[in-house]
């Protein structure tokens, strides 16, 4: 049983990480989740995740955390994933409860409670977790591991170089990446290839209540796709998740990995240490390949459970 905390921007891909996760319960005790400004704004990230945890009757606390990057502004990204962020499916605004604390002090609390070691599952930009890691290190020895979406270290996708999250970022990134806890990166190497079809989204249509909504999200996502030259969708968010649920899907290498923060063409890329002696410790397991039907068998079969 792993114990998490899901930091997310839903963000399309973020909500069905989550759905993947609850879905789970005998391998996940998700002991929170928290926003962060990204996809769009913290504002309106936040009423995407009250969204999707009051349709999925849902008794996970939730708390908002940063509005944006420890430097510079933030950039969201309509493009992707449109005007509310999490645009396609209509919700009827059912009211979520939301804590009072910030999320970096929320997930701090959550750490400190739990008598096991957490899990952090980083869906977005770092921002809240580089805060965490500053403000408190004294509970960096009950992070077992964080699992996040971000980086590529063949291209980026924000940037020829960069990727979205850590672009976002990239000084909250690099504390992160910095700061010796084990981190397995989903970055674009593999999420790109972590797709599903055209045909696979079509038969979730009319599945059942969640399945559907899932349907309305990736239908969406996978137009919005299509001016990035994707015919079908790379489902990032989902890989953080699913790697911690079946790690047998996915091969990837050990590397030390940095983040390129200064104002030159490369930033917000990450780049990685491979080889076989470097001179840093190699703490991020980098994914480089996922067996994509068993990835998406496993979305399957997550939205059946919540359907159920
Ligand atoms: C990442 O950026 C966001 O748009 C997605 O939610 C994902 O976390 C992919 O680059
Ligand atoms: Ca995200």
């Amino acid at each position: 049983m792993k114990h998490l905390l899901i930091d997310c921007d839903p963000g399309h891909d973020d909500a069905l990480a989550i759905m993947a996760a609850l879905a789970n319960p005998k391998y996940f005790n998700v002991l929170g989740i928290t926003t962060i400004g990204g996809n769009q704004t913290l504002k309106k990230v936040t009423e995407n995740a009250k969204n999707i945890l009051s349709f999925l009757n849902a008794d996970v606390p939730l708390a908002a955390g940063q509005a944006g990057p420890l430097v510079k502004p933030l950039q969201t990204a309509p493009e992707a994933h449109g005007a509310t962020g999490m645009d396609g499916p209509y919700f009827d605004g059912a009211d979520y409860p939301i804590a009072s604390t910030n999320g970096v002090q929320f997930l701090a609390e959550k750490i400190r409670t739990s008598k096991d070691k957490v899990t952090l599952v980083a869906l977005g930009p770092l921002t809240n977790i580089a805060l965490l890691i500053k403000n408190y290190p004294e509970l960096l020895p009950q992070i077992e591991e964080i699992s996040l979406m971000g980086g590529g270290i063949h291209h980026g996708n924000q940037t020829p170089l960069a990727e979205f999250n850590i672009y976002v970022d990239p000084d909250a990134a690099e504390i992160v990446f910095q700061s010796g806890i084990p981190i397995i990166m989903s970055g674009l190497d593999v999420t790109e290839k972590a797709e599903i079809t055209v045909e696979e989204i079509n038969q979730l249509k009319n599945q059942g209540k969640v399945s559907h909504l899932a349907y309305e999200l990736l239908s969406f996502y996978n137009q919005s796709g299509r001016q990035f030259g994707f015919i079908n969708s790379p489902i990032h968010d989902l890989c953080a998740v699913v790697y911690l649920l079946k790690p047998e899907l996915f091969q990837g290498s050990y590397a030390d990995i940095h983040v390129i923060t200064d104002d030159s063409p490369a930033r917000g890329m990450t780049y990685g240490d491979f080889r076989r002696i470097a001179p840093e410790p190699k703490n991020t397991f980098v994914l480089e390949d996922v067996d994509r039907d068993g990835f998406v068998e496993v979305l399957r079969e997550a939205l059946v459970k919540l359907d159920e």
